[in-house]
């Protein structure tokens, strides 16, 4: 049996509507759906190797040139669930390779900060169920595999789509309706772009797991973020990128980072994820919006001070001229991002 790889990208989803808090730690369900937009891979994505091999002693997962734990239980979770798919297909047709047992070694890049804030586990889990599930030649649909990889990082469900995306939440104990559903192709809204600022490319101390276990359990805000804020901002921001409406959009986008980064400050002890220039930047995209009367762009923060600002391609000079003007020089800055969707800019 010929040893065999595959090898995939997987892009970063940044959530314009906030995943944040589990009512499963096991099986990664959330306490509120979340909606997101999907970045360009010409900019920041994960590669994923996958291959198999009966020379290998043991899975192995080698991030970023370092060999890494493979022991926790949601890369277990993942890597049993695709395994036990490969098994009942090879009973199903006996002759295909018997591969399941085989251990398989994972060689993932991000080129992009790890753990910093800009989604590495979500496009780091969906490359990684993505490119497992094409080697043993699966045939699950994307719904399928978004399940898969909510149990690896909730985020990652997101990643398994382009363009606007939710992730419903669902009500079942078993997660299997909690899963990512796409809300628009990038096609529907062409103009839309992103800018990626990295304030600090540091690996962040309060991971988002850990983090939203401590807002869960300590916060008074949560309750209150969580069954009157979120699930009527969720149906409105539907409509807002249905319709295309930026304006609207980008207000509900500002406040969920607010609102998501209260909860956090609201945490006993409190989590500051964003810092003096994360502050900075969200005076800057508010004094420009107020000074051309209208949402211009949009800024959010996830867990980390590394903000993601979303605006249209027609107002392109007006935000990236701002901030150049603010920030100084920024690298690439004039760089005009008319095939990207995304534009990663070293910031300040
Ligand atoms: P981020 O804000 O970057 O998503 P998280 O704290 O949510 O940060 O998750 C970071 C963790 O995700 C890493 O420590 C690592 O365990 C995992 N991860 C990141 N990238 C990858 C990848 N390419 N393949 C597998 N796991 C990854
Ligand atoms: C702030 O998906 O990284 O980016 O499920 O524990 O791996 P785990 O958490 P993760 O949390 C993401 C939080 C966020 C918001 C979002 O992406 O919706
Ligand atoms: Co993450």
């Amino acid at each position: 049996m010929a040893n065999k790889y595959v090898t995939v990208t997987a892009p970063v989803n940044i959530a314009t509507l906030k995943y944040w808090g589990k009512r499963d730690r096991f099986l990664n369900l959330p306490t509120n759906s979340s909606i997101s937009v999907t970045l360009s891979q010409d900019d920041l994505k994960t590669t994923t190797s996958v291959c198999y091999s009966k020379n290998f002693e043991s899975d192995a997962l080698y991030l970023n040139g370092n060999e890494e734990s493979l022991s926790s239980p949601r890369q277990q979770s993942c890597l049993k669930l695709l395994r036990k798919c490969r098994i009942e297909k090879e009973e199903q047709d006996p002759s295909l390779d018997k591969i399941a047992s085989l251990p398989l070694h994972i060689v993932s890049v991000n080129n992009f900060p790890t753990a910093a804030g800009l989604a590495s586990s979500a496009a780091g889990y969906a490359a990684m169920v993505y490119s497992i599930a094409k080697l043993y030649q699966l045939d699950l649909d994307r719904s399928e595999l978004s399940k898969i990889a909510r149990q690896g990082s909730g985020s990652a469900c997101r990643s398994l789509y382009g363009g606007f995306v939710a992730w419903e939440m669902g009500s079942l104990d078993n997660g299997s309706d909690s899963k990512a559903v796409q809300i628009a192709p990038r096609a529907h809204w062409p103009g839309i772009r992103a800018a990626i600022l990295v304030v600090s490319a540091a690996k962040k101390e309060v991971p988002s797991t850990g983090g939203m276990q401590l807002t869960v359990k300590t916060s008074d805000l949560f309750d209150y973020r969580v069954k009157q804020v979120v699930p009527a901002r969720y149906e409105e921001m539907k409509k807002a990128i249905l319709a295309k409406d930026f304006g609207v959009f980008a207000e509900l986008t500002m406040k969920d980072s607010n609102s998501f980064h209260a909860v956090c400050l609201d945490s006993y002890p409190p989590i500051f994820y964003m810092n003096d220039t994360s502050k900075r930047i969200v005076k800057v995209i508010t004094t420009i919006n107020e000074a051309y009367g209208r949402n211009v762009a949009a800024y959010t923060f996830d867990a980390g001070p590394n903000a993601v600002i979303y605006y249209e391609e027609k107002d392109e000079d007006i935000v990236l001229g701002t901030l150049h003007e603010f920030f100084g020089s920024v690298p690439g800055w004039a760089k005009k991002s008319g095939k990207s969707f995304s534009v990663p800019r070293k910031f300040p």
